[in-house]
């Protein structure tokens, strides 16, 4: 998609259709609009009338002008009421608008939406991520495609003139989300720790990264028990992931983010009932997922700061070498703990991660995981669980989340219900009791982090969407890509 920041008055645009966003009962034709709808023979006015248009929120009309060289469709987009307007309205507008004009068959489009906040820069970024993110198309695995392809070929953001950067910006930042969205999207027999690895050594090529990948003799070596414990019974090697992004000079902050890379969960011996979504769980890998996708986007924004990506990626599977429930595992902290459930996975594989991300000496780290079943239950499939032992962090993450349109709710580190996870023979088990069940397991975590400040990210609703869901469409959504970038950014104001 080509994309153009220019300041042509709509009223001289020319192209396959002109997108005009409104707010909500403020839907008047006056000044240069009044003059197109005039040139047009009243077509705005009465499109207006026809279809009761009142700028509603996700709402649109559209119709043909008869002209040919001059505008050939207008298409007309609902921001909603001022008052409840942030960023993301941006987003979803342009998105509208985009959908619309795919689906018009339209090749180029014009748009022309008012400026937000007063910042051309921001509202230029919103709108190339929600065009970007609504035009995402993936029939990898379709052998015929069942949408057609979008004939969109360039875009014309009216009244953003000299906002190049923040177009490419947007682009960027969509192409990490895509790569998170596609590693979501592929099942488990073609995303496979071996193909997670193989992915961040790709990047690392390609963005001029470091990328070590520990096998399982190394992981021994530092005695990573814990993720080793889950990875048995798999026949696949796991692979422990570790991709930094270093900057030229000094950076400025050193940074962790660790990824769950649970590239199959069957619950090991605590097999997954049918009913339970096991035939979802190749999403199991959407912190990885999402870690790399961040890693993709910052190699190419190249800010001032030290980012290291790690996961630790193997499968849980079920085998006569499996470990069994009620295993002691030791992590790399030198911890015990007694595996009471082999479904709470992610966890011991995310103990020796945090362990490792802990020794690099960073200022923070953060963990994102599709961690737990309650954290679903709890908060829907739109909102994502967020804990933190600092304050200062998690107002960071939460600004970030806010600016890039995705939604956390900050929940508590409610250390009594530690109680829940002791053990009569180990340091801890692995699973507390149902109630709290998102809790126990950011308190189990916090167990593997010593005074680094951290934020754990419980991503397992948002990470997917069965139902057609905004610019996020259908599938994988590549959540939290964008609230990472925007957090190692420094975008939090
Ligand atoms: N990967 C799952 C959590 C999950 C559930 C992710 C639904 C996405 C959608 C995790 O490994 C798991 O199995 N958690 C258990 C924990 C329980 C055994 C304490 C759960 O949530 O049921
Ligand atoms: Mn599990
Ligand atoms: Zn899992």
């Amino acid at each position: 998609m080509e994309y153009r920041a220019i300041d042509t008055p709509r009223l001289n645009w020319t192209g396959d259709a002109l997108v005009i966003g409104f707010f909500e009962d403020a839907v008047d034709l006056t000044g240069d609009l009044r003059q197109m709808d005039e040139r047009l023979n009243g077509t705005i006015s009465e499109l207006l009338q026809e279809t009761e248009f009142k700028g509603k929120e996700g709402t649109s009309a559209c119709t043909r002008t008869g002209v040919r060289d001059g505008i050939r469709k207008i298409m007309l987009v609902g921001m909603g009421k001022p008052d409840s307007l942030n960023l993301d309205s941006w987003r979803r507008t342009a998105a509208t608008g985009a959908t619309l004009a795919k689906k018009e068959r339209c090749k180029t489009l014009g748009m022309s939406l008012p400026v937000w906040n007063d910042d051309p820069e921001a509202t230029t970024q919103a709108i190339v991520e929600g065009i970007e993110l609504a035009l995402y198309q993936d029939n990898r695995f379709k052998s015929e495609p069942e949408d057609k392809p979008s004939k969109l070929e360039q875009i014309d953001l009216l009244g953003l003139a000299g906002q190049q950067e923040a177009i490419s910006r947007g682009q960027i930042i969509c192409s990490g989300v895509f790569l998170a969205r596609q590693l979501v999207a592929a099942p488990a027999n073609e995303v496979t720790p071996i193909t997670l690895a193989q992915t961040a050594q790709d990047l690392a090529q390609a963005y001029g990264m470091d990328v070590e990948i520990l096998e399982r003799e190394d992981c021994e070596k530092l005695g990573m028990g814990a993720f080793l414990g889950v990875a048995k019974a798999s026949d696949l090697p796991p692979k422990f992931i570790h991709l930094t992004y270093k900057p030229k000079g000094t950076p400025r902050r050193k940074l962790a983010i660790v990824g769950k890379g649970l590239t199959f969960d069957s619950g090991g011996y605590n097999l997954k009932v049918s009913g339970s979504g096991i035939e979802m769980m190749k999403i199991d890998m959407g912190g990885a997922g999402a870690t790399l996708g961040a890693a993709k986007a910052i190699g190419q924004l190249k800010p001032d700061v030290e980012v290291h990506f790690i996961s630790a990626a193997t499968e849980n599977m079920i085998s006569g070498h499996g470990m069994h429930p009620g295993d002691i595992l030791k992590a790399s902290n030198g911890k015990t703990i007694e595996v009471n459930n082999t479904d709470a996975e992610g966890r011991l594989t995310l103990a020796d991660a945090l362990v490792f991300a802990d020794k690099l000496g960073v200022d923070a780290i953060v963990d994102l995981a599709t961690l737990t079943g309650a954290c679903v239950v709890a908060l829907g499939n739109d909102i994502g669980g967020m804990w933190s032992t600092d304050d200062i962090l998690a107002q960071e993450l939460s600004k970030a989340a806010e600016i890039s349109g995705e939604k956390f709710w900050l929940m508590p580190m409610e250390e009594k219900y530690f109680e829940g996870m002791k053990s009569v023979v180990a340091d801890m088990k692995n699973t507390g009791p149902r109630p709290g069940g998102s809790i126990t397991a950011a308190l189990f975590l916090q167990q593997f982090v010593k005074d680094t400040p951290w934020v754990h990210l419980d991503i397992a609703g948002p990470v997917w969407t069965d139902k057609e869901n905004g610019y996020n469409g259908v599938g994988a959504t590549g959540f939290p890509v964008r609230t990472l970038v925007n957090w190692v950014m420094g975008e939090t104001d």
